[in-house]
């Protein structure tokens, strides 16, 4: 689907000299969020199973010349790959000083009854576990280097609602929201900051083309959202801007979970 709005972009931010770590950045809100902070300044290494992530870094090269883009094949499922993941971060560019945990996937469409042992410990691997993973090792880097750090995770509004019809993600989402609340609070005295983002239905390859008109007509702005509407607000809580900020799940759904 074509985007429905314009890009805008009326905050400019200053990532200069900081290192972003973004799972699932070859796609969707990872990519649209590693676009913005490179063209904030900010080196970013996308951790990714996508087979495009050369493709993708070289695009992103090619449109921000200037900007500092690396990758690293990653699967958020296994910690030797995270912490791997990591590690690239720091060789790379010296230190870690954001996270962004974007990798997802939505799996089947089971209400709990119809649901499949094998469908729930897939997407509960990659959006629960795979979170986990990744703020974990983010932490780990954040507390040796002794500055603080701050991280966003991709829950989803499906985890401050539930959609009946996919029990295992909204589980896994709805644990996000909690894991971050718990990450936030234990890392508040140190300076890390740990929140995450819930995205109403937004026009990325995850959601099916035959969906998103079913969808736009559910958001009280009658509309789904693009990309770089999350990236923004992801970008805000990675800056210095939400100092104040931790623990937080904010939505950002078009008004679909005030309804
Ligand atoms: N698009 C939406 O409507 C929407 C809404 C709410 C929340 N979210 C969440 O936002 C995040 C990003 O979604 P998106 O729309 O950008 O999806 P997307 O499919 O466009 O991108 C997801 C990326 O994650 C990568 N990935 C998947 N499994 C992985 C694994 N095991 N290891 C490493 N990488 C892996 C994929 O290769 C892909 O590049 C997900 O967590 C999703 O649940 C999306």
């Amino acid at each position: 689907m074509e985007r429905e709005v314009e890009i805008i972009r009326s905050v400019v931010y200053d990532f200069t000299g900081k290192t972003a770590l973004i799972t699932g950045g070859a796609s969707g809100l990872g990519l649209a969020t590693a676009k913005r902070i490179v063209e904030s300044g900010g080196n970013v290494v996308i951790a990714d199973y996508s087979d495009k992530l050369a493709e993708v870094a070289a695009d992103i090269k090619k449109e921000f010349p200037n900007g500092n883009i690396s990758y690293i094949k990653t699967n958020v499922t296994s910690e030797d790959d995270v912490k791997a993941a990591v590690e690239k971060a720091v060789t790379e560019y010296g230190e870690l000083n954001m996270m962004v945990a974007s990798a997802g996937i939505g799996g089947a469409n089971n209400a709990i009854a119809d649901e499949s042992l094998d469908n729930w410990e897939k997407v509960n691997a990659v959006d629960y576990t795979g979170v986990m993973l990744a703020d974990k090792y983010a932490i780990m880097q954040f507390r040796k280097q002794g500055k603080g750090g701050a991280i966003v995770n991709l829950a989803s509004m499906f985890g401050l609602v539930a959609v009946p019809t996919n029990v295992a993600y909204s589980a896994a989402k709805g644990g996000v929201v909690n894991m971050t609340k718990a990450a936030g609070v234990a890392y508040a005295g140190e300076g890390i900051r740990v929140n995450c983002v819930c995205p109403g239905v937004i026009n990325t390859p995850l959601v099916p083309e035959d969906q998103k008109q079913a969808y736009r007509d559910l958001h009280p702005m009658s509309r789904i959202g693009e990309d770089f509407e999350i990236a923004s607000i992801i970008a805000f809580l990675l800056s210095d801007d939400s100092r104040f900020v931790t623990g937080a799940a904010l939505p950002v759904d078009g008004g679909y979970t005030a309804a």
